[in-house]
């Protein structure tokens, strides 16, 4: 054991002697930050419960760029817009790269997973073949698929309101699963949608500055039952998880083409490009197996997180749902559900997605980016291979941009009537910057679009209440971790009408 603190203390004095020869060289600061300790440097310092929140109040005192450095490891954390544009945007061919994580690396996740794959010619050839099928066009093939998935919901929902949440999962997860793998789904408990829910939850492993084996490596070759080597096990199982997302469905798929019977799909449509003329398509065998399974695992619960986002603000905030309400009255009428030929026709049910994915952001600190050189911005130093942590929650909750961020209002982004051109919408923030900004934005924003309208159309969202007649209001509180959703809650969901009932019936 002493032999393993005299390595780390060696690892971590020449790690520090190289930086601060490099930074004298620079003659310019590190951005500011809390005070470290010798050898831990700002260890003691890395939040562990709401980091979002945490970063942002250090960011009232030092600054929106806070600088930290963990055992050798530099860290800085963006806080405001400004930062984040000037630097993963304007600067982006220098902040497009993500940190090897040695807990990815354990999970098997290097060599195919586009979300934490190193900048570099595989993740441009990923980006490429994703961009085919999720840019704003291509993405309105699927608009039929979508709707009939949001009418499930309405019938599904009906049948047993007090199921909402999983209901809403199933929507949403069956979604993305039949586009990517063709896999047509009735089974609310279907196997494959536990194995994108797994995934998402093994996903919680890889938040930066989590385990102390991402800033000891050597670490990872600790036996299972050393004492502290929980994070082994923790990969393992997370392994196990990323291995069935990426292996099952594709199996499955490749089995029942093999049978010349595969349903149409985004899988099956890479697979035919696999044997185009020498690799025209730039698609092969693994990159069609990785991209459908990050798709898939990067789609589900992420656009599930904020329909329940959506659930509980329309409990909370019953005026914005009359309004929403009335516009869709007056625009669908009482007579149809909403299509996607209505979306431009309704402004406040445009800015309600928007506000459910600013207020309670699914990756509170985003997915870290890395730098690949050394940079300056405003008079300090940036060292070559920082962690970079875009605080969306605290960009999101910025009362500059968004006036009592804590309130849901969907107001904030109309103008005129309109959805406002010039106000900073969410977009921007909650899914990340620059050149790895999420590559399935638009397909999310119309799968809750029509989603959202749906629902509101034909039920009316309210608080359950207790014995004496009382609303019992579920918290306004988000999960904390990677990944943030609202905790559990319950509601009472009713058709809005004898029309509505009607709607509804006729989906049966
Ligand atoms: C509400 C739903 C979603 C949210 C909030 C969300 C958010 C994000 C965020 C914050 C990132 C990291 C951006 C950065 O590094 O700056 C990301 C990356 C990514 N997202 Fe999404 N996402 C959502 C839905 C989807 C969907 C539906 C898909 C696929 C169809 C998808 C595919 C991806 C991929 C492939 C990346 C990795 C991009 C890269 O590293 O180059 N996401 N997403």
């Amino acid at each position: 054991m002493s032999s393993l603190y005299s390595l780390l203390a060696a690892s971590v004095l020449v790690g520090t002697a190289l930086a601060l020869l490099l930074r004298r060289r620079r003659h310019l600061p590190y951005p500011p930050g809390p005070k470290g300790w010798p050898i831990i440097g700002n260890m003691l310092d890395v939040p562990t419960s709401y980091p979002e929140l945490a970063y942002r109040e250090m960011s009232r005192t030092y600054g929106p760029v806070v600088y930290m450095r963990v055992l050798g490891q530099s860290m800085v954390i963006l806080n405001s817009a400004k930062a984040a544009c000037d630097l993963l945007e304007a600067r982006s061919a220098t902040y497009s790269d993500r940190m090897s994580s040695v807990m990815a690396s354990m999970m098997g996740l290097d060599p195919w997973n586009t979300v934490l794959m190193r900048y570099g010619p595989t993740w441009r050839k990923h980006r490429k073949v994703i961009h085919q099928y999720f840019n704003v066009d291509a993405i309105r093939a699927y608009q039929p698929l979508q709707l009939r998935k949001a009418r499930e919901l309405l019938r599904r929902v009906h049948e047993d309101p007090s199921d909402f949440l999983r209901i809403s999962h199933f929507a949403v997860g069956s979604n993305i699963m039949e586009l990517c793998y063709g896999r047509a789904v009735d089974d609310i408990d279907d196997p494959y949608l536990a194995i994108a829910r797994k995934s998402a939850a093994a996903a919680e492993g890889l938040v930066s500055g989590a385990f102390i084996v991402e800033f000891l490596p050597f670490l990872r070759h600790i036996p299972t039952w050393f004492p502290g080597a929980g994070f082994k096990r923790q990969a393992a199982r997370g392994k196990e998880d990323f291995d069935a997302l990426l292996y099952v469905p594709f199996n499955d798929v490749k089995a029942t083409r093999d049978k010349g019977h595969a349903a149409p799909s985004i899988l099956n449509e890479m697979l035919d490009k696999c044997s185009d003329v020498k690799g025209a398509s730039g698609i092969d065998e693994d990159v069609a197996r990785a991209l459908s399974a990050v798709m898939y695992g990067a789609g589900a619960d992420t656009t599930y997180a904020t329909t329940q986002t959506f659930f509980l603000a329309m409990v909370l905030y019953p005026d914005v749902q009359r309004k929403a309400q009335a516009q869709l009255d007056l625009v669908v009428g009482s007579g149809r559900l909403p299509e996607y030929s209505d979306r431009e026709s309704l402004p406040y049910i445009n800015a309600i997605v928007r506000e459910c994915t600013r207020w309670m952001p699914v990756l509170p600190l985003g997915v870290p980016h890395a730098c690949i050189a050394d940079d300056e911005y405003n008079g300090y130093f940036i060292p070559k291979g920082s962690v970079v942590i875009l605080n969306q929650w605290a960009i999101l909750h910025n009362p500059d941009d968004y006036p009592e961020p804590e309130v849901f209002d969907p107001d904030r982004f109309i103008k005129n009537g309109e959805l406002n051109p010039d106000k900073r919408d969410a977009d921007t923030a909650a899914f990340g910057f620059g050149r790895r900004m999420c590559a399935g934005r638009h397909f999310s924003d119309a799968t809750l679009f029509i989603m959202m309208a749906s629902i509101l159309h034909v039920f009316d969202i309210r608080p359950i209440h207790d014995e004496h007649g009382t609303p019992i209001l579920p918290e306004a509180r988000a999960t904390s971790g990677f990944f943030s959703y609202p905790f559990p809650f319950r509601c009472d969901i009713k058709p809005r009408s004898a029309s509505s009932e009607e709607l509804i019936s006729d989906l049966h």
